[in-house]
């Protein structure tokens, strides 16, 4: 494909999730403090409008940070992108404050990048999606890539030059080994849409599998809207576990953690995720926790049990067959099989994350890895590269072996941004004296 069309950004980021929302503010913030023209950007997004985690806003759900942990405030307090803009604007602030929380529900975090994002409408391009990055025809120096976009709505694929890309995609949702979606077996991140379509006076078995935030949610959501079913709860643990939010432990989430991540022996990066993975992983919120026990409690007293939890057991296999998915668990207590009908099973089985080797295409060769394989990451969060590579490459996301625990996460996503924003401005400076 020839990458010689007209267009030419100096960044093109892909995905528009809270990460690259995030960048999108910094860009136009860097703007604004220097002189000079200002740093063009055009954002391709697959989803039809911006959506953080569509199929998973139940009701009454937690953010898991700070409202403070916002898209700008730690890099710019004076944003006016910032959670208590928003507030402001929505006409809040006095009622958010007398609400005591500093975590907002998911729905309201999602009001507020709604409202963020409508600065920036004329940047992003709904409904398209990147699937390929090129390298130019010219010979020598890469200064920059073909960015394939597909236009989901008309069909029809489309190439943008950019001097920069931004690679922000987000999660990938991880069904247990071997097996596949399928009509009664789906993962927490189809859920609301498929419970929608759901007739529920058909439903009378309802499993979830996992023992993390996301089966805990759906595990309480269900139990709440369908009166007439038993939830089991399918966990390898004994129970639920608490993620830990404490105050010190919440350390590894500040900026400074990913310098001490990134400059750490393997030994040191191994200690954060040794100590600190029950921060995130397989591991859910107090309140949520206390919610299911007191709903499982109730039912004793009432003597009409709907919670079964099937405790220390992995899905092996899951079958569906007619109207039933049959489920064969293995007991991590003692190895045995035991086999389970339900109606409906929903993997709550986690994400892997971002891994962007297919998408960088061409590219993809020219990108250095370290010693086990994985793409090496600078410090700016962009790719190392052969020399002939003068183009910037950045990942938001996909960088927890080099950067740390926060990722995948928002909680450092302003810093992120803003470093990232300052290493594009400085490779355009060089590139500047370089042809002067
Ligand atoms: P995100 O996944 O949000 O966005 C990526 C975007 O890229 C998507 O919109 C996708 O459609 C798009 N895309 C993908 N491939 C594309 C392509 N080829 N072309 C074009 N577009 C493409 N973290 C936290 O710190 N606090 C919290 O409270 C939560 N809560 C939470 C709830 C749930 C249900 C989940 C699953 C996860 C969280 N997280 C979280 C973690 C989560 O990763 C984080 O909130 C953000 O979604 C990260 O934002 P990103 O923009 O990096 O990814
Ligand atoms: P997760 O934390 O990775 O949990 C996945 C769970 O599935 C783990 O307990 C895992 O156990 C289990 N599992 C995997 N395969 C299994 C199998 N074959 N049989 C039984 N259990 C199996 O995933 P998540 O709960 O989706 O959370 C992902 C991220 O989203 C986290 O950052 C979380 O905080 C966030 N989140 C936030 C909110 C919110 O903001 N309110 C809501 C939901 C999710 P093993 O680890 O032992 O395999």
């Amino acid at each position: 494909m020839h990458t010689s069309g007209n267009e030419i950004h100096e960044v093109v980021g892909i995905g528009f999730g809270p990460s690259n929302l995030s960048l999108a503010v910094a860009l136009e913030e860097h703007r604004s403090q220097t002189t000079g023209d200002p740093i063009t950007a055009a954002f391709f997004e697959r989803q039809p409008t911006l959506g953080w985690h569509r199929n998973m806003l139940l009701p009454s759900t937690k953010m898991q940070i700070s409202f403070l942990k916002d898209l700008a405030t730690f890099r710019n307090p004076a944003s006016r992108y910032s959670f208590i803009s928003y507030l402001h604007a929505a006409g809040r602030l006095a009622q958010f404050v007398n609400n005591q929380d500093f975590f907002p529900t998911r729905q309201e975090f999602h009001d507020y990048l709604e409202w963020a994002e409508a600065g920036f409408a004329d940047r992003v391009s709904y409904s398209t999606e990147v699937t390929a990055v090129h390298l130019p025809d010219t010979v020598g120096t890469v200064d920059h890539v073909g960015v394939e976009i597909r236009d989901l709505i008309r069909g029809g694929t489309r190439l943008v030059r950019a001097r920069n890309i931004v690679v922000s995609t987000g999660l990938v949702p991880k069904m247990p080994v071997g097996m596949e979606r399928d009509e009664r077996i789906w993962h927490s991140s189809q859920f609301l849409e498929k419970f929608r379509k759901l007739e529920h006076n058909r439903i009378r078995r309802v499993a979830v599998v996992g023992a993390g935030q996301s089966a805990a949610e759906i595990v309480r959501f269900i139990y709440d809207s369908i009166p007439g079913a038993t939830v089991s709860a399918i966990m390898p643990s004994y129970g639920y576990s608490i993620a830990d939010d404490t105050p010190f432990a919440n350390r590894i989430f500040d900026a400074d953690a990913v310098d001490d991540y990134y400059n750490g022996s393997q030994r040191s990066k191994d200690s954060f995720w040794r100590y600190h993975r029950n921060t995130n992983y397989g591991v859910v919120d107090d309140e949520v926790i206390r919610d299911l026990h007191q709903r499982a409690y109730d039912d004793e007293v009432r003597g009409t049990p709907r919670l079964d939890f099937l405790n220390l057991s992995r899905v092996d296999t899951m079958k569906q067959t007619g109207d039933e998915v049959r489920v064969t668990l293995h007991s991590v207590r003692d190895a045995s099989a035991s086999t389970h009908g339900f109606d409906l099973v929903i993997c709550a089985t986690g994400y892997d994350s971002m891994e962007p080797s297919r998408l960088l295409g061409d590219l993809e060769p020219l990108c250095l890895r370290d010693e086990e394989g994985r793409l090496s990451v600078q410090r700016d969060y962009s790719l190392a590269t052969t020399p002939e590579v003068t183009c910037g490459i950045y990942l938001q996301g996909g960088t927890e072996h080099t950067h740390g625990l926060a990722s995948s996460l928002l909680s450092n996503i302003a810093i992120r941004s803003g470093e990232i924003a300052d290493s594009i401005a400085e490779r355009r400076v060089s590139r500047q004296y370089s042809l002067a």
